[in-house]
Order: C-alpha cells, then sequence, then structure tokens
C-alpha cells in the first residue's frame, strides 16, 4: 500500500466534524464553515477589498500535505491545490524549513547583486531542461511577458534576413496566459478582452490540434506560435503529440519561436517535469510559475541559447523576480520532487483517479470522457451541474473547481496517494447522490 508523502498532524482539538462523519453523513452535514467569523469576513472584504474575484464562502486557517482546515477546524481534501500550484503538499517541512533558515538570513537584495539561490536555481533549470537560460519573475502573465518580449526581440533588427516585421503571435482559442496586456491579448477567449480595449496589438488565434489552420494562419510576420501543451484555465484540453510534432516542423520550416506555456502543466504535474516531454517537442522559450515555489511568488522564463542571448543589460527585468526567498522555496521544491520520486507518484496515482473517474462515469452516467495527464484531469460531464457538484463536494469535504458547466478540474498536490483518490470518490458520489435528491425547481 502507498503512503502519504509526510505525516498529516492531528486534528485540532476545535474541530467541529471530521471526513468519515462527512462523507456518512454527507445529508445532514453540519454548518462548513464558523458562520459568525466568515460573516464577518465577507463584510470587511466587501468594503475594502476590490471585488474582482467570485469567491467561495469558505476561508482556510491550515493545511498539511492534501489537507485544508478551515476556519471551524473542519478538514477538506484539496484536489485543486491552490489552483496547480502546491505541488509536493502544504506546507512541505523541507521547504518551510527552507523558507524559514532563508527569511532568516536573507530575504531581498536587488539584481544589480548576484543571488547565489538565483544561479543554483537557474543550473537546476538548465540541467532538467537540457540547456536552456532562466529568467526570473514573479507570477506566469510575467513569466509570458517576458517570452513575448524576448520573442519579439529577437527578430528585431534582423534586416539583413529581411525578418524586421516579424512581430505577429499565434496562440490557442480558449488559451489562457494571464491577465496582463501581453498576456491578456495572447489568451484566446474574447470574453477576457472585454473592456479593455485597446489591446495590443500583433496576435491571432486558431484552433488547437488544428494545423492546417495554424498553417493557414502563418504569414511572413509571423514571428512565433504560443501553445499550452495542456490548456488548463480551458478544462484541461491537452495538445495531441502530433500535433506538437507538426508545429515544431512548421516552425523550423518558417524560422519561426515555438514557446509553451507551462505555467499549469509544468514541475511534474504530468508525470514528467515539462509537459513538452510527452510529445518529444522541444520549444524554444519555455515559461513556468504556479506550481515552482509549492505557494512562494515565482514564475521562470527559459529560453534556449540563441534566443537568450536577445535579452542584454537593459531589456528587461523585475525588482522581486529571483529573490533569496522565492528562489530557496523553488529549490527546495525541486529537491523535495526528487527525493520523494513525486513525478513517478503524479503518473501513477494520476492514472489510478482517472480509471475511477471513468468507472464512476460507467456507472452514473454522468461523465463524458476524462482527459489530461498525470495529476492534471479534467472529466468532462454529461449534465451541466458542474458547478453544483463542485459546491456538493465542497461541502463534503472535497476541494475541487468547476469550469464553465460542464468540467470537473482536478489539480492536487502530488502527494496524495491512491486511499486519498478513494476518500475523494466517496465524497464526489456523495455529492451526486445529494443533487439527484435534491427537489427540483
Ligand atoms: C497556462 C497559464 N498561463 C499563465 C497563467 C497566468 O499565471 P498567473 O496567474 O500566475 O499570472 C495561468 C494561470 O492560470 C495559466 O494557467
Amino acid at each position: 500500500m502507498s503512503v502519504t508523502a509526510f505525516e498529516v498532524p492531528p486534528k485540532p482539538a476545535t474541530a467541529t466534524s471530521d471526513v468519515a462523519q462527512t462523507s456518512q453523513t454527507s445529508a445532514q452535514a453540519e454548518p462548513h464553515v464558523d458562520e459568525a467569523r466568515l460573516h464577518a469576513l465577507v463584510q470587511a472584504d466587501a468594503q475594502v477589498g476590490i471585488q474582482n474575484y467570485g469567491r467561495l464562502a469558505v476561508g482556510f486557517k491550515r493545511g498539511r500535505g492534501a489537507r485544508l482546515w478551515d476556519h471551524a477546524g473542519k478538514e477538506y481534501l484539496d484536489f485543486l491545490g491552490g489552483i496547480a500550484v502546491v505541488t509536493v503538499g502544504h506546507c512541505h517541512p523541507a521547504v518551510t524549513e527552507a523558507i524559514t533558515r532563508q527569511a532568516e538570513t536573507l530575504v531581498h537584495t536587488s539584481n544589480i547583486f548576484y543571488i547565489e539561490a538565483q544561479v543554483e536555481l537557474a543550473q537546476k533549470l538548465h540541467q532538467l531542461s537540457g540547456g536552456m537560460r532562466a529568467f526570473f519573475c514573479n507570477s506566469g502573465a510575467e513569466a509570458n511577458e517576458a517570452a513575448l518580449k524576448i520573442a519579439r526581440k529577437y527578430f528585431h533588427g534582423r534586416n539583413m534576413r529581411g525578418d524586421a516585421q516579424r512581430a505577429d503571435i499565434i496562440t490557442a482559442s480558449d488559451s489562457f496566459h494571464g491577465r496582463t496586456y501581453a498576456a491578456l491579448a495572447a489568451t484566446g477567449q474574447p470574453k477576457y478582452h472585454e473592456g479593455f480595449a485597446p489591446m495590443p496589438q500583433g496576435f491571432k488565434y486558431v484552433p488547437l490540434n488544428d494545423i492546417e489552420a495554424l498553417r493557414g494562419a502563418i504569414d511572413e510576420n509571423t514571428a512565433a506560435i504560443l501553445l499550452e501543451p495542456i490548456q488548463g484555465e480551458s478544462g484541461v484540453k491537452p495538445a495531441d503529440d502530433k500535433y506538437l510534432q507538426d508545429v515544431r516542423a512548421l516552425c523550423d520550416k518558417y524560422g519561426l519561436l515555438l514557446i509553451f506555456d507551462e505555467v499549469q502543466c509544468g514541475v511534474g504535474r504530468t508525470g514528467k517535469f515539462f509537459g513538452w516531454e510527452h510529445s518529444g517537442v522541444r520549444p524554444d522559450i519555455l515559461t513556468l510559475a504556479k506550481g515552482l515555489g509549492n505557494g512562494v511568488p515565482i514564475g521562470a522564463m527559459l529560453a534556449s541559447e540563441e534566443v537568450a542571448k536577445n535579452f542584454v543589460p537593459g531589456t528587461h527585468g523585475s525588482t522581486f523576480g529571483g529573490n533569496f526567498l522565492s528562489c530557496a522555496a523553488a529549490l527546495a521544491t525541486l529537491q523535495v520532487l526528487e527525493d520523494e520520486d513525486l513525478m513517478a507518484r503524479a503518473e501513477r496515482v494520476g492514472a489510478y483517479f482517472k480509471a475511477k473517474l471513468e468507472a464512476w462515469g460507467r456507472e452514473t452516467g454522468l461523465i463524458d470522457h476524462v482527459r489530461g495527464r498525470g495529476l492534471m484531469i479534467g472529466a468532462v460531464l454529461t449534465r451541466p451541474i458542474a458547478r453544483e457538484l463542485m459546491k456538493a463536494s465542497l461541502e463534503r469535504g472535497l476541494i475541487f473547481n468547476a469550469v464553465g458547466t460542464d468540467v470537473l478540474r482536478f489539480l492536487p498536490p502530488y502527494c496524495i496517494s491512491e486511499a486519498d483518490v478513494d476518500e475523494a470518490m466517496q465524497k464526489l458520489e456523495a455529492a451526486r447522490q445529494s443533487l439527484e435528491d435534491a427537489p427540483s425547481e
């Protein structure tokens, strides 16, 4: 039997319910938060916070491994991992120790000076990527901004090759690359552009996995193609391996740069460190963020030797990017991934989970198909009840998110076990039954 990557501590004395109770008595489940505390929080946020998030009425106080505890001490199984951020588990002792040690030593100086942990992290990523150089920032959007800038800079002034006008970037419909302006323009979802005109120029969108559409979109102005090897935000939609291979061939034929946004699918989530490793297709530029620091903000833009030399002093930078604290957290995270063989675990437990979801789908008729790799999983429903199912599961102590009306997205920490999956399936089934039992309007 598999064991969890590290021990879950005993529940606090204030706990009002436990997992077993919650799943067995789901119909009469206790309120899952301390109502008064939560109410005060919601009220205060409504007065002082910019209301740009549609939040669920839950707040967490503590986490360990794949477990979270809310304000009332109720325990949850976290199959969302802070949206693909918590890779090695909440508050992993080795990461906590690295953060604590670094916080006691030195947190920040500036990129004017050398930062040992930053160089060490770049060395690690250089080795993992087979020779790419690294630039560090603080988020996925920033990593993509750096990628888009370096792609355009690569073609700037290449008059000898007649490339001087190449600045256009082709991306995929339904892609998601972040909320800053260029990353937003690269995002192939018009709903996110609405109200923010004028958008930066030079972006085109083509359907994913349609090589002819891509071929048709390339012209003399095209500089780069930007893709997520597995689209995350729009509901876990993988690019076919053959498609990626054909995209690489087109890039080579026309001298274009290939950029992979691995902000969500990178850092081991698919069972390999980079999502592209499944297809064998190497990008020229690659972005990482979410999972790299196990919750401490850090982003990275990796570039091949040839592309990397286009950023020279003064062309790009970040005040906080690659500081002592975030790099210490990322180094510790990568060490734990290796020490605990967590990528292999993500692959194994991910396959187990996928099979369980498929079997559940056959029994209930509720699942059309399950897609994704490793622990990046999307379950496509046959009925538009994703949000209701997500909320009913949350009440039963299982966290995941709903994409649109019909996709359940699971992005758990890699330390989950087969037993955790079994528990999650019980909660999911209890949630489904509660919806079946609920009186219709
Ligand atoms: C593939 C991808 N790229 C970029 C981003 C943006 O990352 P951030 O929110 O850290 O700016 C996200 C966030 O969901 C993402 O999934």
